[in-house]
């Protein structure tokens, strides 16, 4: 089992715990950490001994999504690259997923919440999805799955103001199961795997299959489209502008781009 530093991993009484635990870049994901990810759910998916996943940050911290510093760096390549590797191995889990939020989830913080199957999140916690601030598209099968979930309207008001919004609404929309006290996130996310990992394995796995039995196939498609779309972008002079300003803590300048 893969199990890092920034990616914790535990299996215990047939959950499976995986912890996002880099909190002095804010839980920014990197190579190394989607890798571990993927890793992570994929030996969950295989290990009988694992009924359910449980993905969690810190208390004031889900994920702030990708590490912008490898966007410039180390930028996703193809099919094979770590991150893309993490968002197959999540929306193709077969097992159930619960994702405990405390704080921030931004980027691919909000996006993997899509894939969980239930996801409980603190009042404090906020949520954004600035692809479109960087000069950069949706990901992870979002642009397929956001308005499955909440419509047109309220999908496109997300993706292209990219602006943060409250637990309250993401659970109003649909990407948030319950919203609970901050204090109180995990404890019920263990709770209801625990009931969970009662139930009848099987059902449980074919019920979350039949769920997703008409949109399985077009999700991977979008997941690998839009991952296609999103690794041009990065190689704009609009997402370089932007990468640049975050590093250099300023706005970004975006009017000298038609
Ligand atoms: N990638 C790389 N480093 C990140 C990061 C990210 N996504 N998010 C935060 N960090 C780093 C900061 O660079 C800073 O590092 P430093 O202390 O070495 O300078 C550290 O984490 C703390 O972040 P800071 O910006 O000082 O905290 P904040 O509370 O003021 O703001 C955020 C937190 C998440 C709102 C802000 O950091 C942010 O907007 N990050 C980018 C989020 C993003 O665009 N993600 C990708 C979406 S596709």
């Amino acid at each position: 089992m893969s199990d890092t530093k920034h990616i914790q991993s535990m299996v215990s009484n047939g959950i499976m715990s995986l912890r996002i635990n880099r909190p002095d870049k804010k839980n920014a994901l990197n190579l190394a950490m989607y890798q571990a990810f993927a890793d992570g759910l994929r030996e969950a998916d295989r290990d009988d001994a694992v009924r359910v996943i449980v993905i969690c940050g810190g208390t004031d911290c889900f994920t702030s999504g990708n590490d912008l510093a490898d966007f410039l760096g180390a930028p996703p390549t193809g099919p094979e690259s770590p991150v893309m590797q993490f968002l197959l191995a999540i929306s193709e889990t077969r097992k159930p997923v619960i994702a405990a939020v405390n704080g921030l989830a931004v980027g691919v913080g909000v996006t993997m919440l899509l894939h969980c199957d239930l996801v409980y999140a603190g009042s404090g916690a906020t949520f954004q999805m600035p692809f479109v601030n960087l000069a950069l598209c949706p990901e992870a099968g979002s642009t397929l799955l956001l308005p499955r979930i909440m419509g047109h309207q309220r999908a496109a008001e997300l993706l292209l103001l990219g602006e943060p919004f409250g637990a309250e609404k993401a659970h109003n929309v649909g990407i948030v199961t319950e919203v609970c006290p901050d204090d109180t996130v995990l404890e019920t996310a263990e709770k209801r795997a625990a009931q969970l990992v009662k139930q009848p394995a099987a059902a449980l796995r074919l019920t979350k299959s039949l769920l997703k039995r008409d949109y399985a196939a077009p999700l991977r498609e979008t997941i690998i489209e839009e991952g296609a779309q999103f690794m041009a972008r990065l190689k704009s002079p609009e997402a370089a502008e932007a990468l640049q300003a975050f590093m250099e803590r300023r706005k970004p300048d975006f009017s000298r781009f038609t």
